[in-house]
Order: C-alpha cells, then structure tokens, then sequence
C-alpha cells in the first residue's frame, strides 16, 4: 500500500485537472485521494454532496489509461444521468461510454467492442449490468490482458441496507474484490454515518483501504425547520418570500411522501404561477426522464418528487430544497437537502413536520416486515431526525455531530438566526402520561393523541361521554395548554422513547419503561415555544434575501452584464444542439469570468476556470466573436 504520493503522479494529476478539465486546483482532500488511488490504493470517500467526488475516480481513470495501465469502470445506481455524465466528460475530451438499458442492442454492442480493444476509458455501468455473466466475461479478457485499471463505486450507500437507499444489486459487488482481486477499487459516498460506514466497510471488503473522510459542512446552506399547519400555504409563502423575483422563481426541488401528494403539489404549484412538474417512481419512465431532463436543461423549475428523485443530479443552481413531509432519517435528510446550492452561493432547506409525520414513519417501521434487530436501528434513526426538528440549538451542530464531526454554532440556521423561545413542558408531558395511564386503568384500551388531548383540556365530545371519560381524574387539569403545546410534547415524547405509538391499533398511545422517569418529574421536557404566527418566518424583504443574495453571487454590470448575458443565449443553444443541460458545456461561474476578463485572442481566454483544452479548442472562437459582438 503506498503510504506518500509519487511526485511524478502528482505532477500528472495536476495536469489532467488542468488540461482536461480545466481547473487550477484541486479542492479539499481530492489530491490526497487522487495520489493515493492513481498509485493503486484502495480508497473509501466520504465527501458532502457536490463536494467534488467525481473528479477523484475521473482524474486517476485518465492517469492511469494515460499510463497504459486500461480502463477505470465506474458502477453507478443513475440510469437516467449516464448519458449526461458520459457526455460532460466528452465535452472535456475524455473517452467515455455507458451500458445500459436506454441503449439498444447495436449501440451496446459497439460500446462492448470499443471496451474490450481498450479505447475507453471510463466506462460507466449499473451492478446490475456488471454482474451479469457476459459482462463479467468482458471483464475477465481485460483483466488477463492487464486492462482493467480501477473499479469506482459510487453512491456506495447504496449497498448497506442501514443506508437510506439500499439496493440489493449492490450486494453481489463482492465479485469485484473476490475475481480482480488485484484491481484497486474506490468507493464514494456523501452520507453515511458510522453504521452505514461500517456496513460499506464491510460488504465491499475495504478494511485496508485508505479511508478519506472530509468535513460534510453545506456552509451556504441555510436550514430551516418548521411547525406544519397548513402545508400548502406555509411552502408557497416561503418559496414567494425566499425564492420569487419579478423576473421569476428560482429551481428548487419539493419532496414528498407519497406520489398522491407529488402530483397534487405540482398541480397547486402550477396553479400559483411557479413552473412545477412531478416526478416519481409511479410515472412512465419516459416522463420522468422528460420531466428530469426538463429540471436541468431550463431555468427555474421546481420539481415535486418523492426520494425516486436527485440522487447524483448536480445541477449547480437548486437555489432551495424543501421538504413537506418529514423523511425517514438524518442521512436522507442531508443528502436531499445537499442539493442545493452546489455552485457554492447561497441555497435554503427548508422543513415542515408535524405529528402525523411522526406516526406515519413509526407505523411504517412497525409494519414492515424487517427484523427486530433493523428495526430498532430504524427507531433510532427517526428518533435523531426527530430531535434535530425539535431542536432549540443551532440545527448545523446537530448534523454535523450525527456524521462524528464536532462544530460551533454556524450563524445560518434558524434557530442560531432567530433563537426559539423554550417553555419547559415537564409538567404538561407529566400530565398527558398520567392520563394515559388512567384512561388505560379505567377502559381496558388505549386511546389516540386527539382524544388523549381532549381529556387533559377538558373537552367535551361524544367519545368522551361515551366512555365516561370525563370521571377521568386529570379531566380538564391541563386546560391552560393549547393544543399545539400539547402535540409538541406529544413528539417529544414519542421521540425520547417515553410513549410508543402502536401502529396496529389505530395509533394509539402506549406507556413504555421510560415513561416512569418522566412521570416522577426525573426528566426535564424544554420544547420550543409555538407561536401563534408562522414559525421562524424570519422576514428577509428587499435585497438581503437569500434567493437573491444568491443570485448576486455573479455581479457583473454594463459591457460585462451583456456579455454573460449573450453567451448565455450562445451557451441555450450550444447545449440544446448537443442535448445536454447548459452546465455540462460551461457553468454560470466560467461564463461570467470570461465575461469580465472581455478577451478579445485565444491567449487571454486561456485560465479560466472550467475551461480545458478540448473545450478552449471546440468553443475559444465562438466564445470570443459572442463576445465582441455583444
Ligand atoms: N477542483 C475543482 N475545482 C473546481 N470545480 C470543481 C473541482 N472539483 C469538482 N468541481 C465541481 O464541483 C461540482 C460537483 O462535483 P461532483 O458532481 O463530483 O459532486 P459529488 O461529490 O459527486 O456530489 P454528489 O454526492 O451530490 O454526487 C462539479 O460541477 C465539478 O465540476
Ligand atoms: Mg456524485
Ligand atoms: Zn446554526
């Protein structure tokens, strides 16, 4: 195992980043990654998302093709995103090539030729494809020929079953290790917390692989986490307030639960005047693709999707991420939220939960038919994304901590924003348990949170007369605490452990072990305080809004405005001959520097970040006559 880098492979890295893809530097701890793995390493990569993960098998696959040691085969989940993929690493001028089912039978065909006489050298395939016999065949005549330089897993969270996307598919990856055992093999991930880590560790054989673990901070991300009340209104008020100018809105992505809900979001959105489509598993694949392809090719779409949705996309630009319905899990959460702002400028995730969320998730664990050993990490999982939600400190030192890292108060959350007013709920949690407790003593059977609340505030109502409640003895003693209150300490209970909610008998409350400690007062409740108002709504009117601050990220004026803005329209149609999204040929970022420097020869494009050979040879020209022409 190399322990330090070969100069001689450093010097070759830099000029592939240079060269091909046109970057000064590497960023963060790519270059430690990229020496180790084009020295033959084995590696696990955990690097936030849009973090840059790409460019770490990219770069050591053009090294060590260049070195004549053959092709690098990078495995990945993203069906839908290889044509894309493979064609951005074209642009740049690098042999590349997918396999899979979009391809016909011919196409496969002459990509499995170009394969096996060597002139690839990246070629991306789903588990799927790689392990089937012919594939794996294909493999074998590289591998005797010594042309099998690097397998690159991607999305390698995949293959745990802890993780928040597990496919099976990857499990049969160990055919990797057990047949090329020689062939060194990455692996990359942007969310995995130590059980998900060790899984990966474990199922691909990595244990002597260099182990790469970068900070996960979105520093430019904003989190924002809401009380739900009426859903629908509280998203469009945001998305107006944060993410609408007169010009437009900005592309964010929705997520939702259920697909039902997808579409009637997308619907409402449209209905509003923001440009919304759906996307989930239930749609015809044709019409996710078109509705995927349509996110990344135009500007300003916001996409309603279930989870089937974003893995891998990296649009630079997803301005917000919001979701209506709280997700199963932390890594879920961070992951989907990771989408935004990839281009580094500043981006929102916003979150609205609620009670019922709480249930649903728990009633699903309870009824799947999993272990009770998966279970109960699953409980544990729900429980952490509850307490981020309930939070009243700053929600980034939460995340971070539930990757392992350890930070200070971060100044761009809500809570570290606008700190929540706390009211110490002990004595309401106190009373809700006693009164289940005495509802169940004096019915035989537990009852729901809704008529559970209805006791402690005195209502009336036909099932309380029915069962005599109101001889209850805690009927109506927590009146003074409203409703909302009451649900508050409700999910903290159910996420400290202190009730259960039981899935199989129309959610009702149940006591558990830890509802003793509670009871005796030994365990102090501090909620959040609910206010009447639209929680943390912080009112960010006139230019300080985020959306745009973000967008003042690029601030160019007079000549320079106009060029960005006529390469712009040269960039629409560059993309649109070539099918691809618009930051595949080049990104805001590169077309504003070249804007600014206002180059009038081929020399003085030459630097710019993003622009690499192939791209200054294919575009330089073209560049510079949009430029001077504007
Ligand atoms: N050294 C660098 N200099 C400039 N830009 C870079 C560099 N490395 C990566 N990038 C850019 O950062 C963006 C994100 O990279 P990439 O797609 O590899 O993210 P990722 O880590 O795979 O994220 P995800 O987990 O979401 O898939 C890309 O647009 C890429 O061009
Ligand atoms: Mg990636
Ligand atoms: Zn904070």
């Amino acid at each position: 195992m190399p322990t330090s880098a070969a100069p001689t492979a450093l010097s070759a890295a830099h000029t592939v980043l240079r060269e091909v893809f046109g970057y000064e530097q590497f960023r963060g701890p790519q270059q430690a990654i990229i020496d180790h793995v084009v020295d033959g390493g084995d590696a696990l990569v955990l690097m936030p998302t849009g973090g840059g993960k790409s460019l770490c098998y990219q770069v050591p696959a053009i090294v060590r093709q260049r070195a004549g040691l053959g092709i690098t085969i990078v495995v990945s989940p993203l069906i839908a995103l290889m044509h894309d993929q493979v064609g951005a690493l074209h642009e740049s001028g690098v042999e590349a090539a997918f396999l899979n089912s979009t391809l016909s039978y011919d196409e496969a065909s002459d990509v499995e030729r170009r394969l096996l006489r060597g002139e690839i050298t990246l070629l991306y395939a789903a588990p799927e494809r790689i392990t089937t016999p012919r594939f794996l065949s294909q493999l074998d005549s590289l591998h005797e020929r010594g042309m099998l330089s690097l397998f690159a897993i991607d999305e390698a969270h995949c293959v745990s079953q802890w993780g928040h996307d597990f496919r099976p598919e990857y499990r049969a990856l160990t055919v990797l290790h057990e047949r090329y055992a020689g062939v060194p093999r990455m692996a990359l991930t942007a969310t995995a917390d130590a059980t998900t880590r060790a899984d990966i560790v474990e199922r691909l054989q990595l244990q002597d692989a260099g182990q790469f673990v970068s900070s996960f901070d979105r520093p430019n991300i904003r989190y924002t986490i809401v009380e739900k009340k009426e859903v629908t209104q509280q998203l469009l008020r945001f998305i107006e307030r944060e993410h609408s100018t007169p010009q437009g809105h900005d592309a964010g992505v929705v997520y939702c639960q259920s697909r039902k809900r997808v579409e009637e979001l997308a619907q409402t959105l449209c209905e509003n005047g923001f440009n919304a489509l759906p996307y989930h598993a239930g749609l015809d694949a044709a019409v996710r693709q078109q509705h995927q392809d349509r996110f990344l090719r135009e500007e300003g779409i916001i996409m309603c999707a279930t989870i089937a949705f974003g893995m891998g996309i990296d649009k630079p630009d997803v301005r917000f991420v919001a979701h209506v319905d709280m997700p199963k899990n932390i890594e879920g959460y961070y992951q989907e939220t990771g989408r935004a702002g990839r281009d580094g400028a500043a981006a929102n995730a916003w979150m609205a939960y609620g009670l019922q969320d709480v249930v649903n998730q728990r009633r699903m664990i309870d009824e799947s038919p999993a272990s009770e050993e998966f279970k109960q990490v699953m409980v544990g999982k729900l429980d952490a994304l509850l307490g981020l939600a309930e939070a009243i400190d700053c929600r980034r030192v939460r995340l971070l901590s539930y990757f392992g890292q350890a930070s200070t108060p971060c100044g761009n959350c809500d809570n570290c924003l606008t700190p929540p007013a706390v009211w110490d709920g002990t004595d309401a949690a106190r009373k809700l348990l006693s009164t289940i407790y005495r509802v169940q003593q004096a019915s035989g059977i537990s009852f729901g949170a809704g008529h559970i609340m209805d006791i402690l505030r005195g209502k009336t109502s036909d099932k309380i007369s029915q069962f005599g409640h109101q001889q209850i003895s805690t009927f109506g003693i927590g009146a003074e605490f409203s409703e909302q209150q009451l649900r508050g300490v409700l999910r903290q209970l159910i996420a400290i452990g202190a009730l259960a909610v039981d899935a199989q008998a129309f959610n009702t409350l149940q006591l558990t072990e830890s509802s003793r400690a509670v009871l005796r007062g030994e365990v102090p409740i501090l909620l959040r305080q609910a206010t009447a108002s639209a929680p943390a709504s912080r009112s960010k009117r006139g230019a300080s809004g985020s959306g745009s601050a973000a967008k003042a990220a690029i601030a160019l004026e007079g000549g320079a405005l106009r060029r960005f803005e006529s390469l712009k329209a040269w960039r629409t149609e560059v993309a649109r001959e070539h099918n691809l999204p618009a930051y595949v040929i080049f990104h805001d970022a590169t077309l504003a520097a070249i804007a600014e420097r206002q180059p009038a020869t081929l020399e003085e494009l030459q630097g710019i970040s993003g622009l690499g050979a192939r791209k200054l040879e294919a575009y330089g020209a073209e560049v510079l006559r949009v430029c001077t022409s504007a």
